[in-house]
C-alpha cells in the first residue's frame, strides 16, 4: 500500500500522456506554448507501463489518462491493453476533448478503457469555438455519443466562465440527465496561462443556477473524489461540483500524478516535481518505486490555492491533466 507523508492512502495515479493539445480553451492554453515538449522527452508506453505495472504493485488502484489531450498519442489503445491485461479490474479512466473519440470509442473499450470524462462547456456552436478556439461542437457532440454507444460510462466536465456559458449551466445539465450522464461542474482555476480576462463562478453561483430550475439535495463527497454530489429532488439523477477553492478535499487526496516527460507531480498546485524518466529508461524500477516513494513522503497536506491567497498557479493544466 502506498501511503504519504500525512497519513492517506494513495491509489490513484493521472497519466498525462501529452502536453500537446488540439483545442485552445481559454481556461487552459489560449496560446500554443512557445515549444512543446520534443516528441523525443516524452515516455514511451513501454517505459510508462514499466512504471506503471510497479506502481499498480505498490497498490494504485485507478488510473486516469490525460493530456494535454491524451487521444492525440498514436496506439493509445494499444497502451491501455498493456494495462488492462496486467490487471483487468483496475478502474481504468481518461479525460477527453471528444474531438477525435467518435472514430475510436470502440477501440478504446475493447482495449479495456471503462470510464471516460468528455469536456463540453456549452451546447451553442458559436460559443463553444470562442471557448475552445475551434469550431469544435458536432465532433464532440460525436464522440459523446460513440462512447456512449461503445458502453463507457461517461461523464461530463463543464467549467463555467461569467458572460461566456453561464446561462447554459442548466442546458448542459440537462442534457447530461436526458442522457444518463453525470455532468459535473468545475470552478474554474486562475492560471498563468489561462485568458487574463477570464472570470469563473463560484460554486455558490453555479447552484444559484441551478435552484432556478430544480430543487437539490446535499449528497456529499464519495470516497476521495473532489466532486461534492447534489441530487435533484426526487429523482435518480445526481450531478458534481467541484470547488477546488475550498480546501476541503485535500484531507482525503488519494492522488499523484505523472506527466508525459516522467515528472511525479505529488499536488496540482505545488511545482515541486521529481523525474522517474531515467530511471525507467534505464530498467531501473527500483530506482524510479523509491523516487515514487520520496514524492510521496513530500506531498502537501493541502492545495496553495484558498480564497484568502487566491494564487495563481504557474504549473499548466495541459501539462498535469487537470
Ligand atoms: N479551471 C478548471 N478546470 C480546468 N480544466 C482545465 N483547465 C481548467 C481550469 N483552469 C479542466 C476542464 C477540462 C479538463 C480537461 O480540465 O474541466 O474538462
Ligand atoms: Fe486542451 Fe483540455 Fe486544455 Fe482544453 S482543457 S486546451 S481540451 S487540454
Amino acid at each position: 500500500m502506498l501511503i504519504d507523508g500525512h497519513g492517506r492512502k494513495v491509489n490513484y495515479l493521472r497519466i498525462s500522456l501529452t502536453e500537446r493539445c488540439n483545442f485552445r480553451c481559454q481556461y487552459c492554453m489560449p496560446e500554443k506554448p512557445f515549444s512543446w515538449v520534443p516528441k523525443e522527452n516524452l515516455l514511451s508506453f513501454e517505459d510508462l507501463f514499466k512504471f506503471v505495472r510497479a506502481a499498480i504493485d505498490m497498490g494504485i488502484e485507478k488510473i486516469r489518462l490525460t493530456g494535454g489531450e491524451p487521444t492525440l498519442r498514436a496506439d493509445l489503445d494499444k497502451f491501455i491493453k498493456m494495462i488492462y491485461d496486467y490487471k483487468p479490474d483496475i478502474d481504468l479512466a481518461m479525460t477527453t476533448n471528444g474531438y477525435l473519440l467518435a472514430d475510436i470509442a470502440e477501440d478504446l473499450k475493447k482495449a479495456g478503457l471503462k470510464r471516460i470524462n468528455i469536456s463540453l462547456d456549452s451546447l451553442r456552436a458559436d460559443r463553444a469555438r470562442i471557448i475552445a478556439g475551434r469550431d469544435v461542437l458536432d465532433r464532440v457532440l460525436a464522440g459523446i455519443e460513440a462512447a456512449q454507444r461503445a458502453g463507457l460510462k461517461v461523464k461530463i466536465n463543464m467549467v463555467p466562465l461569467k458572460g461566456l456559458n453561464e446561462d447554459e449551466i442548466v442546458d448542459i445539465l440537462d442534457f447530461g440527465k436526458e442522457r444518463g450522464m453525470q455532468v459535473r461542474f468545475i470552478e474554474y482555476m486562475e492560471n498563468v496561462h489561462a485568458h487574463s480576462d477570464l472570470k469563473g463562478m463560484h460554486g455558490k453561483e453555479i447552484l444559484e443556477k441551478i435552484k432556478e430550475k430544480y430543487e437539490i439535495e446535499k449528497i456529499g463527497r464519495q470516497g476521495s473524489s473532489p466532486a461534492f454530489l447534489y441530487r435533484l429532488k426526487g429523482e435518480e439523477y445526481t450531478f458534481g461540483l467541484i470547488d477546488p477553492h475550498k480546501h476541503d478535499f485535500c484531507e482525503s487526496c488519494n492522488r499523484i500524478r505523472l506527466t508525459a516527460e516522467g515528472y511525479l507531480i505529488p499536488c496540482l498546485y505545488f511545482d515541486e516535481a521529481m523525474s522517474i524518466k531515467d530511471a525507467v529508461q534505464a530498467g531501473d524500477i527500483d530506482k524510479a518505486v523509491e523516487i515514487l516513494k520520496t514524492v510521496l513522503a513530500n506531498k502537501p497536506k493541502e492545495n496553495r490555492w484558498s480564497e484568502e491567497t487566491n494564487e495563481a498557479s504557474s504549473r499548466a493544466f495541459y501539462e498535469t491533466g487537470g
